[in-house]
């Protein structure tokens, strides 16, 4: 007996099938499946998903809102100003318990995967040993990948690279760095250089916060993409955020985004949080500082959008909902063709899947049994809807199930019942 037959799905391709579920895994995928289940689902109608995927949060910071102040100006400088100030005052039991609670929330979301960054610029690792013990703690339900991020500058603070190390060393996933914020342009370089290297000795992937800024005349990309060819780290380097680019020369970037091809750069935009963070020196016109996604994503780059905060210091707003975050990056981006918006759930499953290298991701006989029943019949629906997550399954078993969302009417001459997701 199966552990779980869902009958007449609707893949994200179009094609309808029934998924069979045993050992954790796609056993059959295929219309008609005949057999006997432990739990059937019917999916008539519902498009079912491999899992939303997040490649950019910040889980040792999130849901800590107002603690011990909030952001006043809204800008990154003093979400980070406000970070530095919370660091000092909370446990390792305080970032378990938030981050557990983000976990339960994301998985009512249907998120399957979370790569996180977490600060290392603090001598005690308190961030560090929290998120180590909370990826232990939910490996069964969500993959938590972890960035070694020195949020004050890995050579502007004193420590920062020893303590980087120390994180690495303790099992941290994957090497970070922030080079806009270090002193000088040099030391941005210098910065990328010397992390990127680390990766490279150690066989990791690199994610780095890279020309967060509306600065046009940041080079830090163009270095993490020459390092990146230089060590040999083709297809395991991510670029996050990137936002100078979209006040850079046009030229410039021409040039630039070739460059970044050749290295298979991994792109992660944050749409939410750069449309609430940049442009906040400018009057009108005031740049959306979203980075060039087209383009990118026509040069040939694997692009995914990620959410990065959630009710912390530099955002109030989130509720781990990948379809938020697609449905912003496809406002500011323009995305609006239908190949477009299709793309957009791509970027928040699929392609986010492939930066982070989950192995077993996909709809197919032989992957991991994971995917996610939404009240919307195809991608473009479901991103319009920010569908409810009827039914999030994990190796084959429900793990959070979310009633339909209905509306009762009492209308002369009209149903009494609206699915919005029909
Ligand atoms: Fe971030």
């Amino acid at each position: 007996m199966l552990d779980l037959l869902v009958k007449h799905a609707t893949l994200p391709d179009g094609t309808s099938a029934d998924i069979a579920c045993e050992d954790g895994l796609i056993s059959a995928i295929e219309p008609n499946i005949p057999s006997e289940a432990a739990r059937t689902i019917d999916a008539t109608g519902r498009l079912v998903t491999p899992p939303f995927i997040d490649p950019h949060f910040h889980m040792d910071a999130t849901l800590s809102l107002g603690t011990p102040r909030m952001n006043v100006s809204g800008t990154l400088l003093e979400g980070i100003a406000l970070w530095g100030e919370l660091k000092q005052i909370q446990s390792v039991d305080d970032i378990v318990q938030r981050a557990l609670a983000y976990c339960d929330i994301a998985v009512s979301m249907g998120l399957g995967a979370i790569r996180s960054h977490v600060d290392t610029c603090d001598d005690s690792l308190t961030g560090v040993q929290a998120l180590l013990e909370v990826r232990e703690k939910v490996k069964d339900y969500i993959d938590l990948q972890l960035v070694a991020f020195p949020q004050d500058g890995v050579l502007r603070d004193p420590t920062a690279m020893e303590n980087t190390i120390r994180a690495l060393d303790m099992g941290v996933d994957v090497v970070g760095g922030i080079p806009h914020f270090e002193r000088t342009m040099a030391d941005g370089a210098d910065s990328v250089r010397q992390l990127c290297e680390i990766a490279a000795e150690r066989g990791l992937m690199v994610d780095m916060h890279c020309d967060e800024s509306d600065d046009p005349h940041s080079r830090h990309v163009e270095t993490l993409a020459y390092e990146t060819q230089r060590l040999g780290l083709q297809g395991r380097v991510a670029g996050s955020h990137l936002t100078s680019m979209h006040s850079m020369d046009n030229y410039y970037v021409s040039k630039l985004i070739a460059l970044m091809a050749e290295s298979e750069m991994r792109v992660i935009p944050n749409p939410l949080i750069n449309i609430m963070l940049q442009g906040r020196h400018d009057s009108y016109p005031k740049r959306r500082g979203q980075t060039r996604v087209r383009e990118l994503r026509d040069a040939g780059m694997t692009v995914g959008f990620g959410s990065d905060c959630v009710k912390d210091p530099w955002y109030s707003l989130g509720r781990a909902d990948m379809l938020d975050v697609a449905a912003m990056g496809l406002h500011v981006g323009q995305l609006s063709s239908r190949e477009d918006m299709r793309w957009c759930f791509d970027a928040v499953t699929v392609n986010s899947a492939k930066i982070m290298g989950l192995e077993g991701y996909g709809l197919a006989k032989g992957k991991k049994a994971n995917f996610v029943l939404l009240q919307a019949p195809d991608p473009i629906e479901a991103i319009r809807l920010r569908a409810t997550r009827l039914a999030v399954i994990r190796a084959g078993k429900v793990i959070s199930e979310t009633p339909a969302s209905s509306a009762t009417l009492s209308l002369p001459g009209r149903p009494t019942e609206l699915d919005p997701g029909a």
